[in-house]
């Protein structure tokens, strides 16, 4: 089953996005909570206004999780789920939001997601979203050969992946539970075709912060080219 399951978990190298055919549809979904100040915002604007160049045509779906998260999942979610009376209005509302973030991925052929590490792992708003998107016989199988994504092949993702300290190298590796966390949760989904764009030591000081953005705006820059 490991190995069945490590076939799901994909990256791969940044190809030039205008060589990327058929585009319809482009996601953009931030997660971080430093508004104006925030790295990864920044960034997956950057990925997105290049992508709307290549593909002017592709309409943007705009999730901002921070400004307009989904709930946690509740036991009430569950019952809903399971065809139990929906008597509440927010939750009505909000297991609706939880259907359109499907809708969203199914729509979608280029995906940026923005990223940030809080706390060693990714956003809990991010986390509201995968709580919502990972839905049995929706996004997901189990088989008898182990997990089988559901999101047709084909669509690529751009995780934006911010961080205050260093996690490539060095003696934190063992604290990353952020892109290793995505790569494994998207790929369970049948999205394997994810490219991260990475500015981390952010917090380091002012050098070592100019240093990675400019590094993580170059390897934007050459999705462009
Ligand atoms: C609540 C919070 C928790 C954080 N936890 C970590 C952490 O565990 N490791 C780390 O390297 N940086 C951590 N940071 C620093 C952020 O990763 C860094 O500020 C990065 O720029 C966040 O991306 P953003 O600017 O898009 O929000 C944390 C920042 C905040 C606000």
């Amino acid at each position: 089953m490991f190995k069945t399951f490590k076939k799901l978990v994909g990256r791969s190298e940044p190809k030039p996005v205008s060589t990327i055919a058929g585009v319809k549809t482009i996601l953009h979904i931030d997660s971080s909570i430093l508004g104006p100040y925030s790295a990864s915002r920044i960034l997956s604007a950057d990925i997105v206004s290049k992508l709307k160049a290549a593909h002017p045509r592709a309409p943007v779906i705009r999730r901002d999780l921070v400004a307009d998260p989904a709930q946690h999942l509740s036991a009430a979610h569950i019952a809903a789920f399971q065809g139990g009376d929906i008597s509440d209005a927010a939750l009505g509302k909000d297991l609706a939001k939880g259907g359109a973030f499907i809708d969203d991925l199914f729509a979608a052929d280029l995906i940026v997601i923005g990223a940030p590490m809080y706390n060693f792992s990714i956003a809990s708003q991010l986390k509201g979203w995968i709580d919502r998107v990972c839905v049995a016989g929706r996004t997901f199988r189990y088989t008898p050969n182990g997990p089988e994504g559901l999101l047709p092949a084909g669509k690529k993702v751009f995780v934006v992946s911010t961080r205050g300290g260093v996690y490539t190298s060095g003696p934190a590796t063992t604290l990353e539970h952020h892109e290793s966390y995505l790569l494994v949760v998207l790929g369970f989904i049948g999205l394997t075709d994810i490219t991260i764009v990475r500015a981390e030591g952010l917090n380091i000081g002012e050098t070592a912060k100019a240093t990675a953005m400019a590094r993580a705006k170059a390897q934007i820059e050459a999705l462009a080219t």
